[in-house]
This record gives structure tokens, C-alpha cells and sequence, in this order.
């Protein structure tokens, strides 16, 4: 039980690699906050988790919304009482080249990419500072790392996390705040179903492990970060990309 008592909100929380984060999380012993958009995947979540008899609640947020996201933090609270964990994982694509992307394309992306992890990480920190302990772990990709064709908006979100994250260790660690980033590779949820087929051959052969990332990749390391066992990691990236980021 790695996790036992802990609270952790999790963004993103109703699909792919959130969710699967989520069920791990509450395996080892965390109440979790699943917070998404998706109303309906997000009530399907909870009432499996529930038929498992994990503890995970569901909360609709738009993490590009404060507004919203100072309600749902407040939800959380009123439901479980502690904040203890944050994992930043809500994002979206919309992918097109410089000379194609719109504005609106643009700032989209921006805005629930980036602007997303500043008001949930603004929101919670308050609980944290009182209780002198915390973990947030922003998601970040290898787009942000070094860039990709046809997401200008996406790789500039991504890189934006980053630097969240190295501002935020200077900031909060002294106050016993660990502020992490996991970047993933090519991880096989409904987020890379639109890459071409000859494309993702190619991803495959780029990686040193020959296959795409599984949502449990990245919600290990998710775990690791979330735990005590990295009590002494702060502002650290982490690729979890079976080496294609050498
Ligand atoms: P996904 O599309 O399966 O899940 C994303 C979740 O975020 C969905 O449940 C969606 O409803 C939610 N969401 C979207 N906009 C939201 C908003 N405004 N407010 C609240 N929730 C919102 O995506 P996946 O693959 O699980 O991605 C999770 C994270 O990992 C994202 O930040 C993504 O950018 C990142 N990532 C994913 C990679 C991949 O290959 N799948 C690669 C690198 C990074």
C-alpha cells in the first residue's frame, strides 16, 4: 500500500492513461479524485471502481476553466477532506502544421494543455502548504522534449509544462512540495488513433523497446513520483518513451 490515506485528484482521470493511473492508485490504498471533462465516461469510471471496491469518485471540471476548477477543487475537499496528490494529466491534440494551424487551434491547446496544469496546481496548493507535504506531477510528452511535426501548439504547451515544473520545485520544495513531470512517449490510448499507420511503423522502429508505451507505463511512474520513494526527486522530467529520447 504504497499510497494508503493519500488523496490524490487526478486530471484527465476518465480515459486512457488517467484512468488507468486512477485504478492503480486506488489499488494501493489512495482515495482518488477522477476529474474530467467527460461526464459520462467519468460516471462509468466510478461505478466500475466502485463494483471493484476501490475508492474513486468522480468530478466534472474543465481545467481551462478556473471557475471551474476552484468548484471541483472545493468538491474534492467537501467529499474527501486532504489533498495530497495532484497528477496534471488532462491534455488534447490539435494537430496541424505551421501553415495550417489556426489561431484558435493554437490557444485551444494552450489553454487546457498549460493554462490547465497553472489553475489546478494554483488551486490545491494551499492544502498542501498547510499540511507541509505534496506531490504534483505534471504530464508533459516528448513533443515537449524535442518537438514534433504538426503540434506547434501541443509541443509549445508541453515545453510550457516543463518549465511549471523546474519554477515550481524552486518554489515549493522547501515547503515540502515535490513538483515532478513525467514526458511520455507513444502510449496506446484514443489520443494517438489518428497517426497513420506507415507512421506509427516507423515511431516503433525509432524506440529501443520495439513497441508503443501501455497506459500502465506511465501510471507507474506516475506511482513512483506520487509515493515517498521519491521524497528527494524534485523538478525532475521523466521520459517514460522506451528510449526514443536518447
Ligand atoms: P486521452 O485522450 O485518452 O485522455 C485525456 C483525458 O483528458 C480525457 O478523459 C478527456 O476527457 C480529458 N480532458 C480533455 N480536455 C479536458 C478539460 N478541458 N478538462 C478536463 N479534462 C479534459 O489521452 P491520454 O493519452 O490518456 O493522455 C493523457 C496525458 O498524457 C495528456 O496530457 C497527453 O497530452 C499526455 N501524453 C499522451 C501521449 C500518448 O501517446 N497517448 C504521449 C505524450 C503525452
Amino acid at each position: 500500500m504504497r499510497l494508503k490515506d493519500k488523496t490524490a485528484i487526478i486530471t484527465g482521470g476518465a480515459n486512457g492513461i488517467g484512468l488507468e493511473a486512477a485504478k492503480r492508485f486506488a489499488n494501493e490504498g489512495a482515495n482518488v479524485a477522477i476529474v474530467d471533462y467527460n461526464v459520462e465516461a467519468g460516471l462509468q469510471a466510478e461505478q466500475e471502481s466502485q463494483e471493484n471496491g476501490q475508492k474513486i469518485k468522480f468530478f466534472q471540471v474543465d481545467v481551462a476553466n478556473r471557475e471551474s476548477v476552484d468548484l471541483m477543487v472545493k468538491e474534492v475537499m467537501g467529499h474527501f477532506d486532504s489533498i495530497d496528490i495532484l497528477i496534471n494529466n488532462a491534455g488534447i491534440t490539435r494537430d496541424k502544421t505551421l501553415r495550417k494551424m489556426t489561431v484558435e487551434d493554437f490557444q485551444k491547446v494552450i489553454d487546457v494543455n498549460l493554462t490547465g496544469v497553472f489553475h489546478c496546481t494554483q488551486a490545491v496548493i494551499p492544502y498542501m502548504l498547510e499540511k507541509e507535504k505534496g506531490k504534483i506531477i505534471n504530464t508533459s510528452s516528448i513533443a515537449g522534449v524535442g518537438g514534433n511535426i504538426g503540434q506547434s501548439n501541443y509541443s509549445a504547451a508541453k515545453a510550457g509544462v516543463i518549465g511549471l515544473t523546474k519554477t515550481w520545485a524552486k518554489e515549493l520544495g522547501k515547503k515540502g512540495i515535490n513538483v515532478n513531470a513525467v514526458a511520455p512517449g507513444f502510449i496506446e490510448t484514443e489520443m494517438i488513433k489518428t497517426i497513420p499507420d506507415m507512421l506509427m511503423m516507423q515511431i516503433k522502429m525509432i524506440t529501443s523497446s520495439p513497441r508503443l508505451g501501455k497506459p500502465s507505463d506511465i501510471a507507474n511512474a506516475y506511482l513512483f513520483l506520487a509515493s515517498d520513494e521519491s521524497d528527494f526527486i524534485n523538478g525532475h522530467v521523466l521520459n517514460v518513451d522506451g528510449g526514443m529520447m536518447k
